[in-house]
């Protein structure tokens, strides 16, 4: 009687174990809905815009705005595209992906940005990376070239705009760009670069941040004695508010940081932003911040404080790499899985054919600007998709789906 009692649990636990298994490799439900999801928004996508003049966000009047390639924003679209065809497979995608990444072979003429690895890293970065065709490398040399640059020794950063009052300012979002000069470091044997991107990112450790680990947004610096100038806000509540974009930028750019150079004070650094993030009293139930955390009565013209879905994605790729890296990490993952949850429920993915095309709604761009308030995002999409690859590694779902 005992040993048959025992022979019906052991068939039991066998039983569950496969069920979990194959649960794990196909992904759960609400996954394979927004993979499905994603197939078909960029395929349209693809057929809809044109390569050059990417789609950046939606206009207040319905039409949508598109980014030239001189614009910081132009990488993401191709990028999305090429990340569509990892996770659906769809050759389609790597097709058009392939054409609206030479679209903007003229990138290779910027100088006057610290944006360089927005632009090119999602573009050519992802198209070398998937297909390994060589072709796409003289671009990505000259562009890492131009963002070396733009690093001062005497500064110890790389200057981030050339507009505006101010003298050599540095924005958090800065730290996004190093991986690309980490990377063209290794491949063009040009260790001068990974040297910059670390000093950048220490210099921005010592300046950019406060006691609770919130950062500023603009640093400017004095290009001659090295010195601070000041601190402030552009896209932010104020100075001294938390953005969220801001401190979604300083938690994935360090630990970035850290995947590249191993330097413990990089990844300590993301523990502490990952832990202002999700500490915060207010971050919503579901984890989409408002556009900056210290938002108590900055209302929309609909007396809204908008949500910001591409901060979302941006701090659920930050704590997806952080989880693996640290003890006690999952609570990380688990985070980041709800983070991902909300982005895919009907609240934020648009339906198949709606929201002009773009995967995600509900982003701001510059609320004080009254610029790209409650609109989907090229950089959103961008930044969801890179999470749910990342996820995807975790969970050990197989890729593309099928
Ligand atoms: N890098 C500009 C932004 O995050 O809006």
């Amino acid at each position: 009687m005992k040993r048959r009692f025992n022979v019906i649990i052991a068939g039991l636990l066998l039983f569950i174990s496969v069920q979990v298994q194959a649960q794990a490799n196909d992904g759960a439900a609400w996954f394979r809905h927004s993979i499905t999801t994603i197939g078909e928004q960029l395929k349209r996508a693809a057929a809809t815009y044109t390569p050059g003049l990417n789609p950046r966000s939606v206009n207040p009047d319905g039409t949508v705005r598109t980014a030239p390639y001189t614009d910081w924003t132009t990488g993401f679209f191709p990028g999305s595209l090429w990340y569509g065809y990892e996770l659906t497979g769809n050759k389609d995608l790597a097709a058009a992906a392939k054409r609206f990444t030479l679209a903007l072979d003229s990138i290779r003429f910027v100088t006057k940005t610290h944006d360089l690895g927005f632009m090119l890293y999602c573009s050519y970065g992802n198209a070398w990376r998937i297909t390994g065709d060589n072709r796409y490398l003289p671009v990505l040399k000259e562009g890492a070239e131009h963002l070396y640059e733009r690093f001062s020794p005497k500064t110890g950063v790389i200057r981030s705009w050339d507009f505006g009052d101010w003298k050599f300012p540095v924005i958090i979002d800065n730290m996004m760009n190093l991986e690309y000069l980490y990377w063209a470091g290794a491949q063009f044997q040009k260790p001068v670069y990974n040297k910059a991107a670390n000093t950048h990112a220490l210099t921005t450790l010592k300046n950019h941040f406060r006691k609770d680990y919130s950062s500023y947004h603009v640093v400017d610096y004095d290009p001659v004695t090295g010195k601070v100038r000041g601190r402030e806000t552009h896209q932010g509540l104020s100075d001294e508010s938390a953005w969220a974009r801001g401190q979604a930028w300083g938690l994935y750019g360090y630990i970035m940081c850290y995947n590249n150079s191993g330097n413990p004070k990089f990844l300590q650094q993301a523990q502490h932003i990952a832990q202002f993030i999700t500490t915060h009293p207010r971050m919503p139930e579901n984890k989409i911040p408002v556009w900056d955390f210290d938002v108590h009565n900055a209302l929309d013209a609909d007396g809204r404080a908008p949500r910001d879905a591409s901060a979302a994605a941006v701090i659920a790729c930050g704590l997806l790499d952080l989880s693996t890296k640290m003890k006690g990490g999952e609570k990380y993952a688990a985070y980041a899985e709800e983070i991902l949850k909300s982005l895919s429920s009907p609240d934020f993915l648009a339906q198949p054919g709606d929201n002009h095309f773009f995967i995600l709604k509900h982003s701001v761009g510059a609320f004080l600007y009254n610029s790209e308030i409650d609109t989907p995002l090229n950089y959103a999409d961008y930044y969801y998709l890179e999470a749910l690859k990342k996820y995807a590694a975790l969970k050990k779902i197989t890729l593309p789906l099928q």
